[in-house]
């Protein structure tokens, strides 16, 4: 099939690249320029695996090509994917400015019959706000065609963005319109060989369903952030109870991580969204909006436990030793990651950051180009470098095991904040380092 997917970050280049392996042909829109001659090169502009080799694989079987323009993109597409960011405004609103356009940019260019893919996590009611727009700019050209929006929220994962997309859980279509349908089943059946993946419902049940999971799972973890906190207060580990409470199927063991908070750029902005979406309809979200507090209150929990510790002489003149600036690990997306919450506390409070991140250093230098205190290292030996103590922020894989011995013979004030809970405390104590991690009451009463 002839396919263009406007927009080429983490959604729009994966649905391309996955949808030009499967034989078709794919045409990506990009209007960043940057981004666009590094895509004309092979080179994706992000870290996502294996998504180079996929990109360079269909780029150069003439599969996949790159334009900066709508007008150049769309040509004779029988398929047309709207990938284009909805980033919060300041009242928790999904801007739809990038969406407006694109839709506009479709009505402009269209000259054949389309099936518009609004992929996008958009609030309910975008589908039609699409449709309308593509139906009067054709108007406005007097012209006719058969032009369908459908409602395909995306579910990947950055990090495994690839094997989401192709083995991916479940394939919700927004749409009424058999053939606009037809068309769309056509297009995935080589992602729903295994079994029936495709779910057809109406559009606002498309939309909300994408806005409906992202909550539920942030909901998740601010549930088990909040339990840490009691857990530190009565002298419980939430690590135990989090085994305790998933081995139940009826709850399951996924998402129950206490931490430093989710980060990225979907959890923050869809549950701010949704209370928004909720407010507009005369309805008040409390949950979603707890969900967002607690997460926001959470961000600050590390540089808490870390000003509580050093509380004697406080943080002036002490350096931190960083690892992990990712919201996640597998990578390099610093959009809300709570790093950045501790990084900037940390510095506020007149402390010196070394840190390191196995992927994201290219976009670390991008969000802090020359900011004083902070230096961004070349490893993770490096950033301990002079450090009175660790804290880690991301639960990258090469941070699982790290050698406690030589932690404590170079950390100064032999202390680690272990913000995702990665380590057995006792082992850590074993080493003669001060451990403190989030919600082990019972292990940090230990060490008190
Ligand atoms: N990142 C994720 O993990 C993820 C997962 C599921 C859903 N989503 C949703 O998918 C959407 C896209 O997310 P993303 O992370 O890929 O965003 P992104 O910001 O990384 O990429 C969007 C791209 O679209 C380009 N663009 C915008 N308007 C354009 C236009 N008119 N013509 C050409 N290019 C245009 C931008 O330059 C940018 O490169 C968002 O709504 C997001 O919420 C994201």
């Amino acid at each position: 099939m002839r396919v263009t997917v406007i927009g080429a970050g983490y959604v729009g280049l994966v649905t391309a690249a996955c949808f030009a392996d499967v034989g078709n042909s794919v045409v990506c829109v990009e209007r960043d320029p940057a981004r666009i001659d590094s895509l004309r090169k092979a080179q994706v502009p992000f870290h996502e695996p294996g998504l180079s080799e996929l990109v360079a694989r269909n780029a150069a079987a003439g599969r996949m090509r790159f334009v900066p323009e709508v007008a150049q993109g769309l040509g004779d597409a029988q398929v047309c994917f709207i990938a284009v960011g909805t980033p919060p405004l300041p009242t928790g609103q999904a801007d739809m400015g990038q969406v407006r356009e694109a839709a506009a940019q479709i009505g402009r260019a269209v000259s054949g019959p389309l099936v518009v893919v609004q992929k996008s996590t958009a609030p309910v009611g975008t589908v039609a706000m699409v449709q309308q727009i593509i139906d009067r700019e054709m108007a406005a050209r007097g012209v006719q065609h058969w032009v369908r929006v459908v409602s395909n929220p995306e579910f990947l994962k950055e990090g495994s963005a690839i094997d989401d997309f192709m083995r991916g859980d479940r394939i919700v279509l927004g749409s009424r319109d058999e053939r606009a349908v037809t068309l769309m089943r056509q297009l995935y059946r080589p992602f729903n060989r295994n079994h029936e993946k495709i779910m057809v419902m109406d559009a606002p049940s498309s939309e909300l369903t994408k806005y409906a999971a992202n909550a539920m799972l942030a909901t998740r973890i601010s549930f088990m952030n909040e339990l840490a906190r009691l857990a530190e207060a009565v002298g419980a580990d939430i690590e135990q109870v989090r085994l305790g409470i998933g081995v139940d199927q009826r709850i399951g063991s996924h998402f129950l991580y206490a931490g430093a908070g989710y980060g990225g750029s979907c959890f923050p902005k869809d549950v701010k969204a949704l209370a928004f979406m909720a407010r507009e309809a005369g309805l008040h979200a409390q949950l979603a909006e707890a969900v967002d507090a607690v997460n926001q209150r959470q961000k600050q929990r590390l540089f808490e436990k870390i000003a509580a510790h050093f509380a004697a002489d406080g943080l002036k003149g002490r350096t931190f030793a960083v690892w992990g600036l990712a919201f996640k690990p597998n990578t390099d997306d610093l959009r809300d990651a709570p790093s950045i919450d501790l990084v900037e506390a940390l510095l506020g409070a007149g402390a010196r950051v070394r840190a390191f991140d196995p992927v994201a250093m290219d976009a670390a230098r991008r969000l802090w180009p020359a900011r004083q205190g902070l230096e961004l290292v070349a490893s993770a030996a490096e950033a301990l470098d002079g450090a009175d103590a660790l804290v880690v922020v991301t639960e990258w894989l090469a941070f699982r095991s790290p050698d406690f011995d030589e932690l404590a013979r170079r950390l100064k004030a032999r202390v680690v904040f272990d913000g995702r809970n990665l380590w057995d405390p006792a082992s850590v104590r074993a080493a003669g380092l001060v451990y403190h991690g989030i919600g082990r009451g019972a292990a940090d009463l230990k060490s008190d």
